[in-house]
């Protein structure tokens, strides 16, 4: 028997979901029942009737659908995926940025941890931010975090000024700098480029880039554009569908090396293994899921 096929009997016996973020190797990908950015699976591990998710992306992803669907079983095939976008605040450094602003509405990035979203009013992912701290009153002050890009972009979306930003990035995303737009630019005259908001090239370099998306909206961008090339600035796993979905457009890495490891360290064989052993569990103090959900809810609402 295939391993492919050992993962879709698995699947059946233990009435579960696949989950694949976009970043995942293509053969994840494809054997999955849902790909998306955060936002989107976060609503699909919500909706779905299986009692078991497995989440084949980072820890702070499958912590989230945990504790959208508690009494769903939510396995992650490795517990080492973390995430350094996650890993750059803890909920005692946050407590303290909140008692120095004291009434500030706290906006955290979905890549974080259960304990962090516990002390969030707001959660966001790349595709929502923006209309989430919209939301916020004018007059009040807003601490973002963790993601210093995805943060300054929002201000200069919204044009606020009481928005301040925790000094956190993602290490795969940072690298990709104004000075490496400079640098494709020259090779690929005239493509467009499509940016994650997380990379360190949506800053002085904003107006050379033609659209900000998430992985979901350059999944979307992909389906409908006639552009003869296009460079895309995130994690270079999302090609695989992109590539798939348009097979006219040729679209180039901004940057080839753009790998995340931790979203790597899932492979078949490990989803495999974790729905024949039903490792490794997510297990979170009801507590921290109680508050961590509401600021979850209102983003996913
Ligand atoms: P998306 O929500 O856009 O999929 O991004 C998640 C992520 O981890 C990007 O590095
Ligand atoms: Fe975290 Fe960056 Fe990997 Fe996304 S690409 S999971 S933000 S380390």
């Amino acid at each position: 028997m295939s391993l492919e096929e050992e993962v879709r009997r698995l699947k059946e016996t233990r009435n579960a979901v696949i989950l694949s973020h976009n970043y995942q190797v293509g053969e994840i990908q494809d054997l999955a029942d849902f790909v998306g950015d955060s936002l989107y699976l976060s609503r699909k591990a919500k909706e779905s009737d299986a009692k078991v998710i497995v989440f084949s992306g980072v820890r702070f992803m499958a912590e989230t659908a945990k504790i959208l669907s508690p009494s769903k079983t939510v396995l992650l095939p490795d517990l080492e995926a973390g995430c350094s976008l996650a890993d750059a605040i803890t909920a005692d450094q946050l407590r303290q940025w909140k008692s120095e602003h004291p009434g500030a509405v706290v906006v955290s990035y979905v890549n974080t941890s259960a304990e962090v979203k516990a002390e969030s009013d707001y959660c966001c992912t790349s595709s929502n931010a923006v209309d989430i701290v919209k939301r916020v009153p004018a007059d009040t002050e807003v601490l973002f975090l963790p993601d210093m890009f995805l943060g300054d972009y929002v201000r200069k979306q919204t044009g606020r000024k009481n928005i301040h930003l925790w000094v956190g990035d993602c290490f795969v995303h940072t690298r990709m700098r104004p000075e490496t737009v400079r640098q494709q630019r020259a090779l690929h005259p005239g493509a467009e480029l499509i940016a994650h908001p997380e990379c360190g090239c949506t800053t002085e370099v904003l107006p050379e880039v033609d659209k900000v998306l998430s992985t979901d909206g350059m999944i979307r961008y992909a389906e409908q554009t006639r552009d003869k090339e296009v460079m895309v600035a995130t994690e270079i796993g999302i090609l695989h569908r992109i590539r798939h979905l348009n097979p006219t457009t040729s679209f180039v890495p901004l940057s080839p090396d753009a790998v995340c490891p931790f979203m790597k360290m899932n492979t078949l064989e490990k989803i495999r293994d974790s729905l024949r052993d039903m490792k490794f569990q997510i297990e979170l103090s009801p507590q921290v899921m109680d508050r961590a959900r509401r600021s979850l809810e209102r983003m996913i609402s």
